[in-house]
């Protein structure tokens, strides 16, 4: 058989160099393994792959039953727990990867354009065999040294059990501070902007020369570097300034400023989610899949929510940046600051 597999090598059937050695280069380390368990998958012997534990088969056995979500496979693997010493530990890793199910697919929901590809499930579920495996890991925990617990929260963590009392390993992360700003100040204070219409405002634009220095200076000064990064890395409240002039032009950034709502861009739309537990939250979403949704409001505040307690999810059809912002400016003023962001081209 090995001698057959290193006789196959794609990259040689047209004639070309492969780029791509993973596929190229015959691995009968691990193909031989995958088509014995596909085989055993496939004669489907539950009772025989139940009767490895505690021999030197029983790590293909438990490979191959770590993929039947059985009510039998799941009570014959309890009924081992106990006696079954030395293979405890690689019990409970197929115990946990059982816990949870993949959800089937209804056409109700996509994996969005990011989906969480780290398996073992696309969307995880729990089925009818789920609350005696977390019986057994809780069970587990009673006594546990600390070894024992950082093997469970691993478990936890990589079969995405989501079991909170196991606790995870997985650092939580720590949002950079943002700049604190008094915005409602900004915006109450009027000048020509505040009372001229928007369209001689965009018409003065063209008659007025814009002083890039004094528009970077009105950045700060009116509260915009308070959402909005000029650099990388830079508050992310809102989107990113950097390269602001290469897709809007100077019409479009003054109609952005002066009527947020206008507009939204993309992934700042505002979200207002309704937890099942009457709870609302706002902001947008910074990351989503089958799991978790993350929302950062305007305070940089971040919340992570569980999308099984979430109930709905709606787009309002405002924008978090505040409108009037720039109304105690004169045109003169507003003019640099739009040429500033205009000249911000790469
Ligand atoms: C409280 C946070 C916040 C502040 C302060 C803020 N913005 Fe915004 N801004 C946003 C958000 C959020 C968006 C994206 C939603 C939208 O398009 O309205 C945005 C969008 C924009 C856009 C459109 C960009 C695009 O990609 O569509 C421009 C231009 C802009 N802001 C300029 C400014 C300027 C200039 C200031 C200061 C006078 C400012 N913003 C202050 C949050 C803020």
């Amino acid at each position: 058989m090995r001698f057959y597999l290193s006789l196959f090598d794609p990259s040689e059937t047209d004639g070309t160099e492969s780029t791509n050695p993973a596929h190229s280069t015959p691995n009968p380390d691990i193909v031989l393994p995958h088509l014995a368990a596909r085989s055993l998958m496939a004669m489907g012997d539950r009772e025989a792959l139940l009767g490895t534990v505690g021999t030197s088969a029983e790590d293909l056995a438990l490979w191959v039953l770590s993929y039947r979500h059985e009510p039998a496979v799941v009570d014959g693997l309890l009924a081992k727990y106990e006696s079954a010493e030395g293979s405890q530990e690689k019990l409970l890793e197929v115990l946990g990867r059982l816990y949870m199910n993949e959800a089937p697919y209804d056409g109700s929901w996509w994996w969005t354009t990011r989906p969480n590809t780290r398996g073992p499930y696309y969307k995880p579920v729990t089925w009818e065999k789920s609350t005696e495996i977390k019986a057994l890991f809780l069970a587990g925990l009673e006594g546990a040294d600390d070894a024992k617990k950082t093997r469970l929260a691993s478990i936890n963590d990589r079969m995405r059990m989501s079991i909170d009392d196991l606790g995870t390993l997985i650092p939580e992360r720590v949002e950079p501070e943002q700049p604190t700003v008094d915005l409602a100040k900004i915006s109450s204070q009027k000048g020509a902007i505040g009372s001229t219409p928007i369209e001689d405002v965009i018409l003065s634009l063209g008659k007025l020369e814009g002083d890039l220095k004094n528009g970077e200076m009105l950045f700060t000064r009116q509260g915009c570097m308070a959402c909005h990064a000029l650099e990388q890395g830079g508050p992310a409240l809102g989107s990113y300034m950097g390269q602001i002039g290469s897709i809007m032009n100077d019409e479009q950034i003054a109609t952005a400023i002066l009527r947020p709502d206008y507009t939204i861009s993309q992934g700042f739309q505002t979200a207002q989610v309704k937890m099942k537990d009457g709870t609302m939250h706002m902001g947008f979403v910074t990351s989503s899949d089958s799991d978790t949704m993350v929302l950062r409001d305007m305070a940089g505040q971040v919340t992570t929510l569980k999308q099984a307690d979430v109930e709905k999810e709606d787009h309002l059809p405002n924008s978090m940046m505040p409108a009037g912002l720039a109304n105690a400016l004169s045109l003169k003023e507003f003019a640099d600051l739009v040429s500033f962001l205009e000249a911000k081209k790469n």
